[in-house]
């Protein structure tokens, strides 16, 4: 038997050690959590999208009575991404969350399976990778692909080997 071990790289940051570029990001993703529709999780999450050409697109989580007709931050944001500026490759993607109490998380928000997934496509289908923020209010951590977030991934190239 042998051992595949796959490193993932992550960077912890404060917010004072990021660029303006990612600070002012960071703080677009944390502004976003006031959008969010969460009436039943009551889990408020916000994600910021920056495109090649400097625009900022937001999303926040949206809920629904029938609960998988609700949709997460990022996949909001990245979706509207696409639908406006189809041409426009997304250079970095900031998360943010607040509990149920209001406060922003301690630790870093990690991005739900379906979310990576979708974010991996992106890095596919603009042939570039996103570079990825993960707010907490003890620690910011960054990776600087989706592919540090879902190892062993099913691509559209996996089909055609
Ligand atoms: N949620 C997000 O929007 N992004 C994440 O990364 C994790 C979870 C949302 C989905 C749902 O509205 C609520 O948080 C609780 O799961």
């Amino acid at each position: 038997m042998k051992h595949i071990n796959l490193p993932i790289d992550i960077e912890v940051y404060t917010m004072e050690e990021l660029s303006q570029v990612e600070q002012q990001l960071l703080k677009a993703a944390i502004d976003a959590t006031q959008n969010a529709y969460a009436k039943y999780s009551h889990f408020r999450v916000g994600a910021a999208l920056l495109l090649n050409d400097g625009r900022t697109v937001i999303g926040a989580n949206q809920e629904n009575a029938a609960y998988p007709s609700g949709l997460c931050a990022e996949r909001s944001a990245i979706f509207a991404a696409q639908s406006q500026f189809p041409d426009q490759p997304i250079r970095t993607l900031a998360v943010a969350a607040r509990n149920t109490e209001g406060h922003l998380l301690a630790n870093p928000i990690s991005p739900c399976g379906a979310c990576r997934q979708v974010v991996l496509e992106i890095e596919d289908r603009y042939r570039q990778p996103v570079r990825i923020l993960l707010y907490g209010t003890n620690a910011i951590y960054a990776l600087n692909s989706m592919k540090d977030l879902l190892p062993l991934s099913f691509v559209d190239e996996c089909m055609h080997p």
